[in-house]
């Protein structure tokens, strides 16, 4: 496991620099609730058993035990074919139906072929920076392009039966929200869990909460968004910058993480800039490798990860 080089590159970085960021290898933020983040070094703790059982039975046994499966194909289609087509590399319109399968058919070859990977990496994430003894006991998560839950899954199992999590899961597509919704049933079903209350809206705008604002400590978790070709990260920002407020004044943290190739975080450096001009200090941006569990093997999984942290607002702001 090695984080071999930043994820900027020199001239990158400079303008990073100039613009104000202050990117620092490590250090614990200024608050106890979301700790230190450092990725590099970390033990990979592999996917808890639960979490297995569950993908086991909600995704693997219901693509290879649907009559469409054959040898060789995946509801009907070939396993090229489902990734490139149905699931269009996690970037399709999943709502829309594809050939002979419907959107919640590519979901579920989305979340069959594409899940595991991520949630590997952002229980690797979780571990370390939800690793402590001082873990929040009332976090919001918004996890932003949540997909089917995958935030969702991968943080749940960090945090005691008796702490208490609010999910928010924005998807601009349904599908991925029926299957979220079903597998978080099903995960407290599997497993005991801490009481996680779940929403979710198809865009940030649309995001129910009703709660009155006060200081519990918000994630919010990006994971494989930035490659979407619909995405406009100056709205995602401005339209999270109105969200937060709602939701209170506490810590909030931005996990980030992509496919390490260029043109997946082609609009990475805009979000930093963004998120800088409203507070937020960037504490690692990183490309490197954990280690993944497959079948008997252990594979290397390369990805672009980065952390932002911005305080609580203790202070007043005079108008
Ligand atoms: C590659 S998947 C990642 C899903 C999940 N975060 C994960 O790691 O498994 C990208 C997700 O972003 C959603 N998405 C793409 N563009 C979006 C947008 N503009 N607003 C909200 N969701 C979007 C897609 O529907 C899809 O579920």
């Amino acid at each position: 496991m090695l984080c071999l080089h930043s994820g900027l590159d020199a001239s990158d970085m400079r303008a990073a620099v100039e613009a104000g960021f202050r990117a620092s290898a490590s250090g614990p933020c200024d608050e106890g609730g979301l700790g230190a983040g450092e990725f590099s070094g970390e033990p990979n703790p592999m996917l808890p058993k639960w979490l297995r059982r569950l993908r086991r039975s909600e995704v693997t046994d219901r693509v290879m035990n649907d009559p469409r499966t054959t040898m060789g194909t995946v509801l009907g289609v070939s396993p090229d074919e489902a990734k490139r087509g149905a699931a269009g590399w996690g970037q399709a319109d999943f709502d829309e139906p594809w050939r002979d399968l419907s959107p919640d058919d590519r979901v579920l070859l989305y979340a069959h072929f594409f899940q595991l990977g991520h949630l590997e990496e952002l229980v690797t994430a979780f571990g370390r920076l939800f690793g402590g003894t001082d873990r929040p006991r009332d976090l919001i998560v918004v996890d932003l392009g949540c997909g089917p839950f995958t935030g969702g899954l991968a943080i749940a199992g960090r945090f005691d039966e008796d702490a208490r999590l609010d999910y928010v899961g924005v998807d601009r597509s349904q599908a991925m929200h029926r299957l979220g919704a079903r597998l978080a049933l099903a995960a407290e079903q599997v497993h005991e869990l801490p009481r996680i209350r779940c929403r979710w809206a198809t865009n940030i705008q649309t995001v129910p909460w009703d709660d009155r604002p006060g200081w519990r400590p918000v994630l919010v978790i990006v994971s494989y968004l930035f490659a979407s070709p619909t995405l406009d990260v100056e709205t995602l920002v401005a339209d999270l910058d109105e969200l937060l407020p709602r939701l209170g004044r506490g810590l909030v943290s931005v996990l980030y993480t992509n496919s390490a190739r260029d043109d997946a975080n082609r609009q990475f450096l805009i979000f930093c800039s963004m998120l800088h001009d409203r507070g937020f200090e960037l504490q690692v941006d990183e490309v490197g490798d954990i280690d993944v569990e497959r079948g008997p093997a252990v594979k290397n999984r390369r990805l672009r990860y980065a952390l932002f942290h911005r305080p609580s607002r203790k202070t007043l702001r005079l108008g």
